[in-house]
């Protein structure tokens, strides 16, 4: 598979945008997750050259002066394990280099992968509205 990588999302549409937030409940439209996107300060996509179809996407949000934020990092079930995660973070984590602090929550068990990117483990505090899960 022929996968190209781009750090845009102006020209994107929603009929690219489908399968993604695996598992979540009450899951964003394709229409909101082109909304997420384009309102995020960076955001790197992986594009199947064939389908023109989104596999993989990740968000970062920022004050643009010491720290960011990375919300959201996803590949469709279908193409992972071959590198798209990885390479995605890579270039986000080159994209917000100049940061002093970038900071994701994520599971225990994502930790090796974060770790394997140069990311340390740390504590944190959180809060979820489930009733906006899909966005509002
Ligand atoms: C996490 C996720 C983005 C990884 O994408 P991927 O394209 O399959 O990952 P890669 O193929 O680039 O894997 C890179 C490395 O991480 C490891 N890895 C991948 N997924 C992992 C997981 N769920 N747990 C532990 N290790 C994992 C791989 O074994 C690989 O290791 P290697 O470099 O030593 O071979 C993908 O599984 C996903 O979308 N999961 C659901 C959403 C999610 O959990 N997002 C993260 C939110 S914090």
């Amino acid at each position: 598979v022929q996968i190209r990588y781009t750090n845009s999302a102006a020209d994107l549409t929603p009929e690219q945008l489908s399968g993604f937030f695996e598992g979540w409940p009450n899951l964003p439209s394709p229409e909101t997750h082109l909304r997420l996107l384009q309102n995020s300060d960076y955001v790197w996509l992986a594009i199947d050259e064939e389908t023109d179809r989104v596999v993989g996407f990740i968000t970062a949000i920022s004050d643009g002066v010491l720290s960011a934020y990375i919300p959201l990092l996803e590949v469709l079930p279908l193409f992972r394990g071959h590198g798209i995660g990885k390479q995605l973070t890579r270039r986000m984590l080159e994209t917000l280099h100049g940061f002093y602090m970038v900071d994701l929550i994520c599971d225990t068990e994502l930790q090796l992968f974060y770790e394997k990117l140069n990311m340390q483990k740390t504590t944190g505090m959180s809060l979820r509205n489930y009733a906006r899960q899909s966005g509002s």
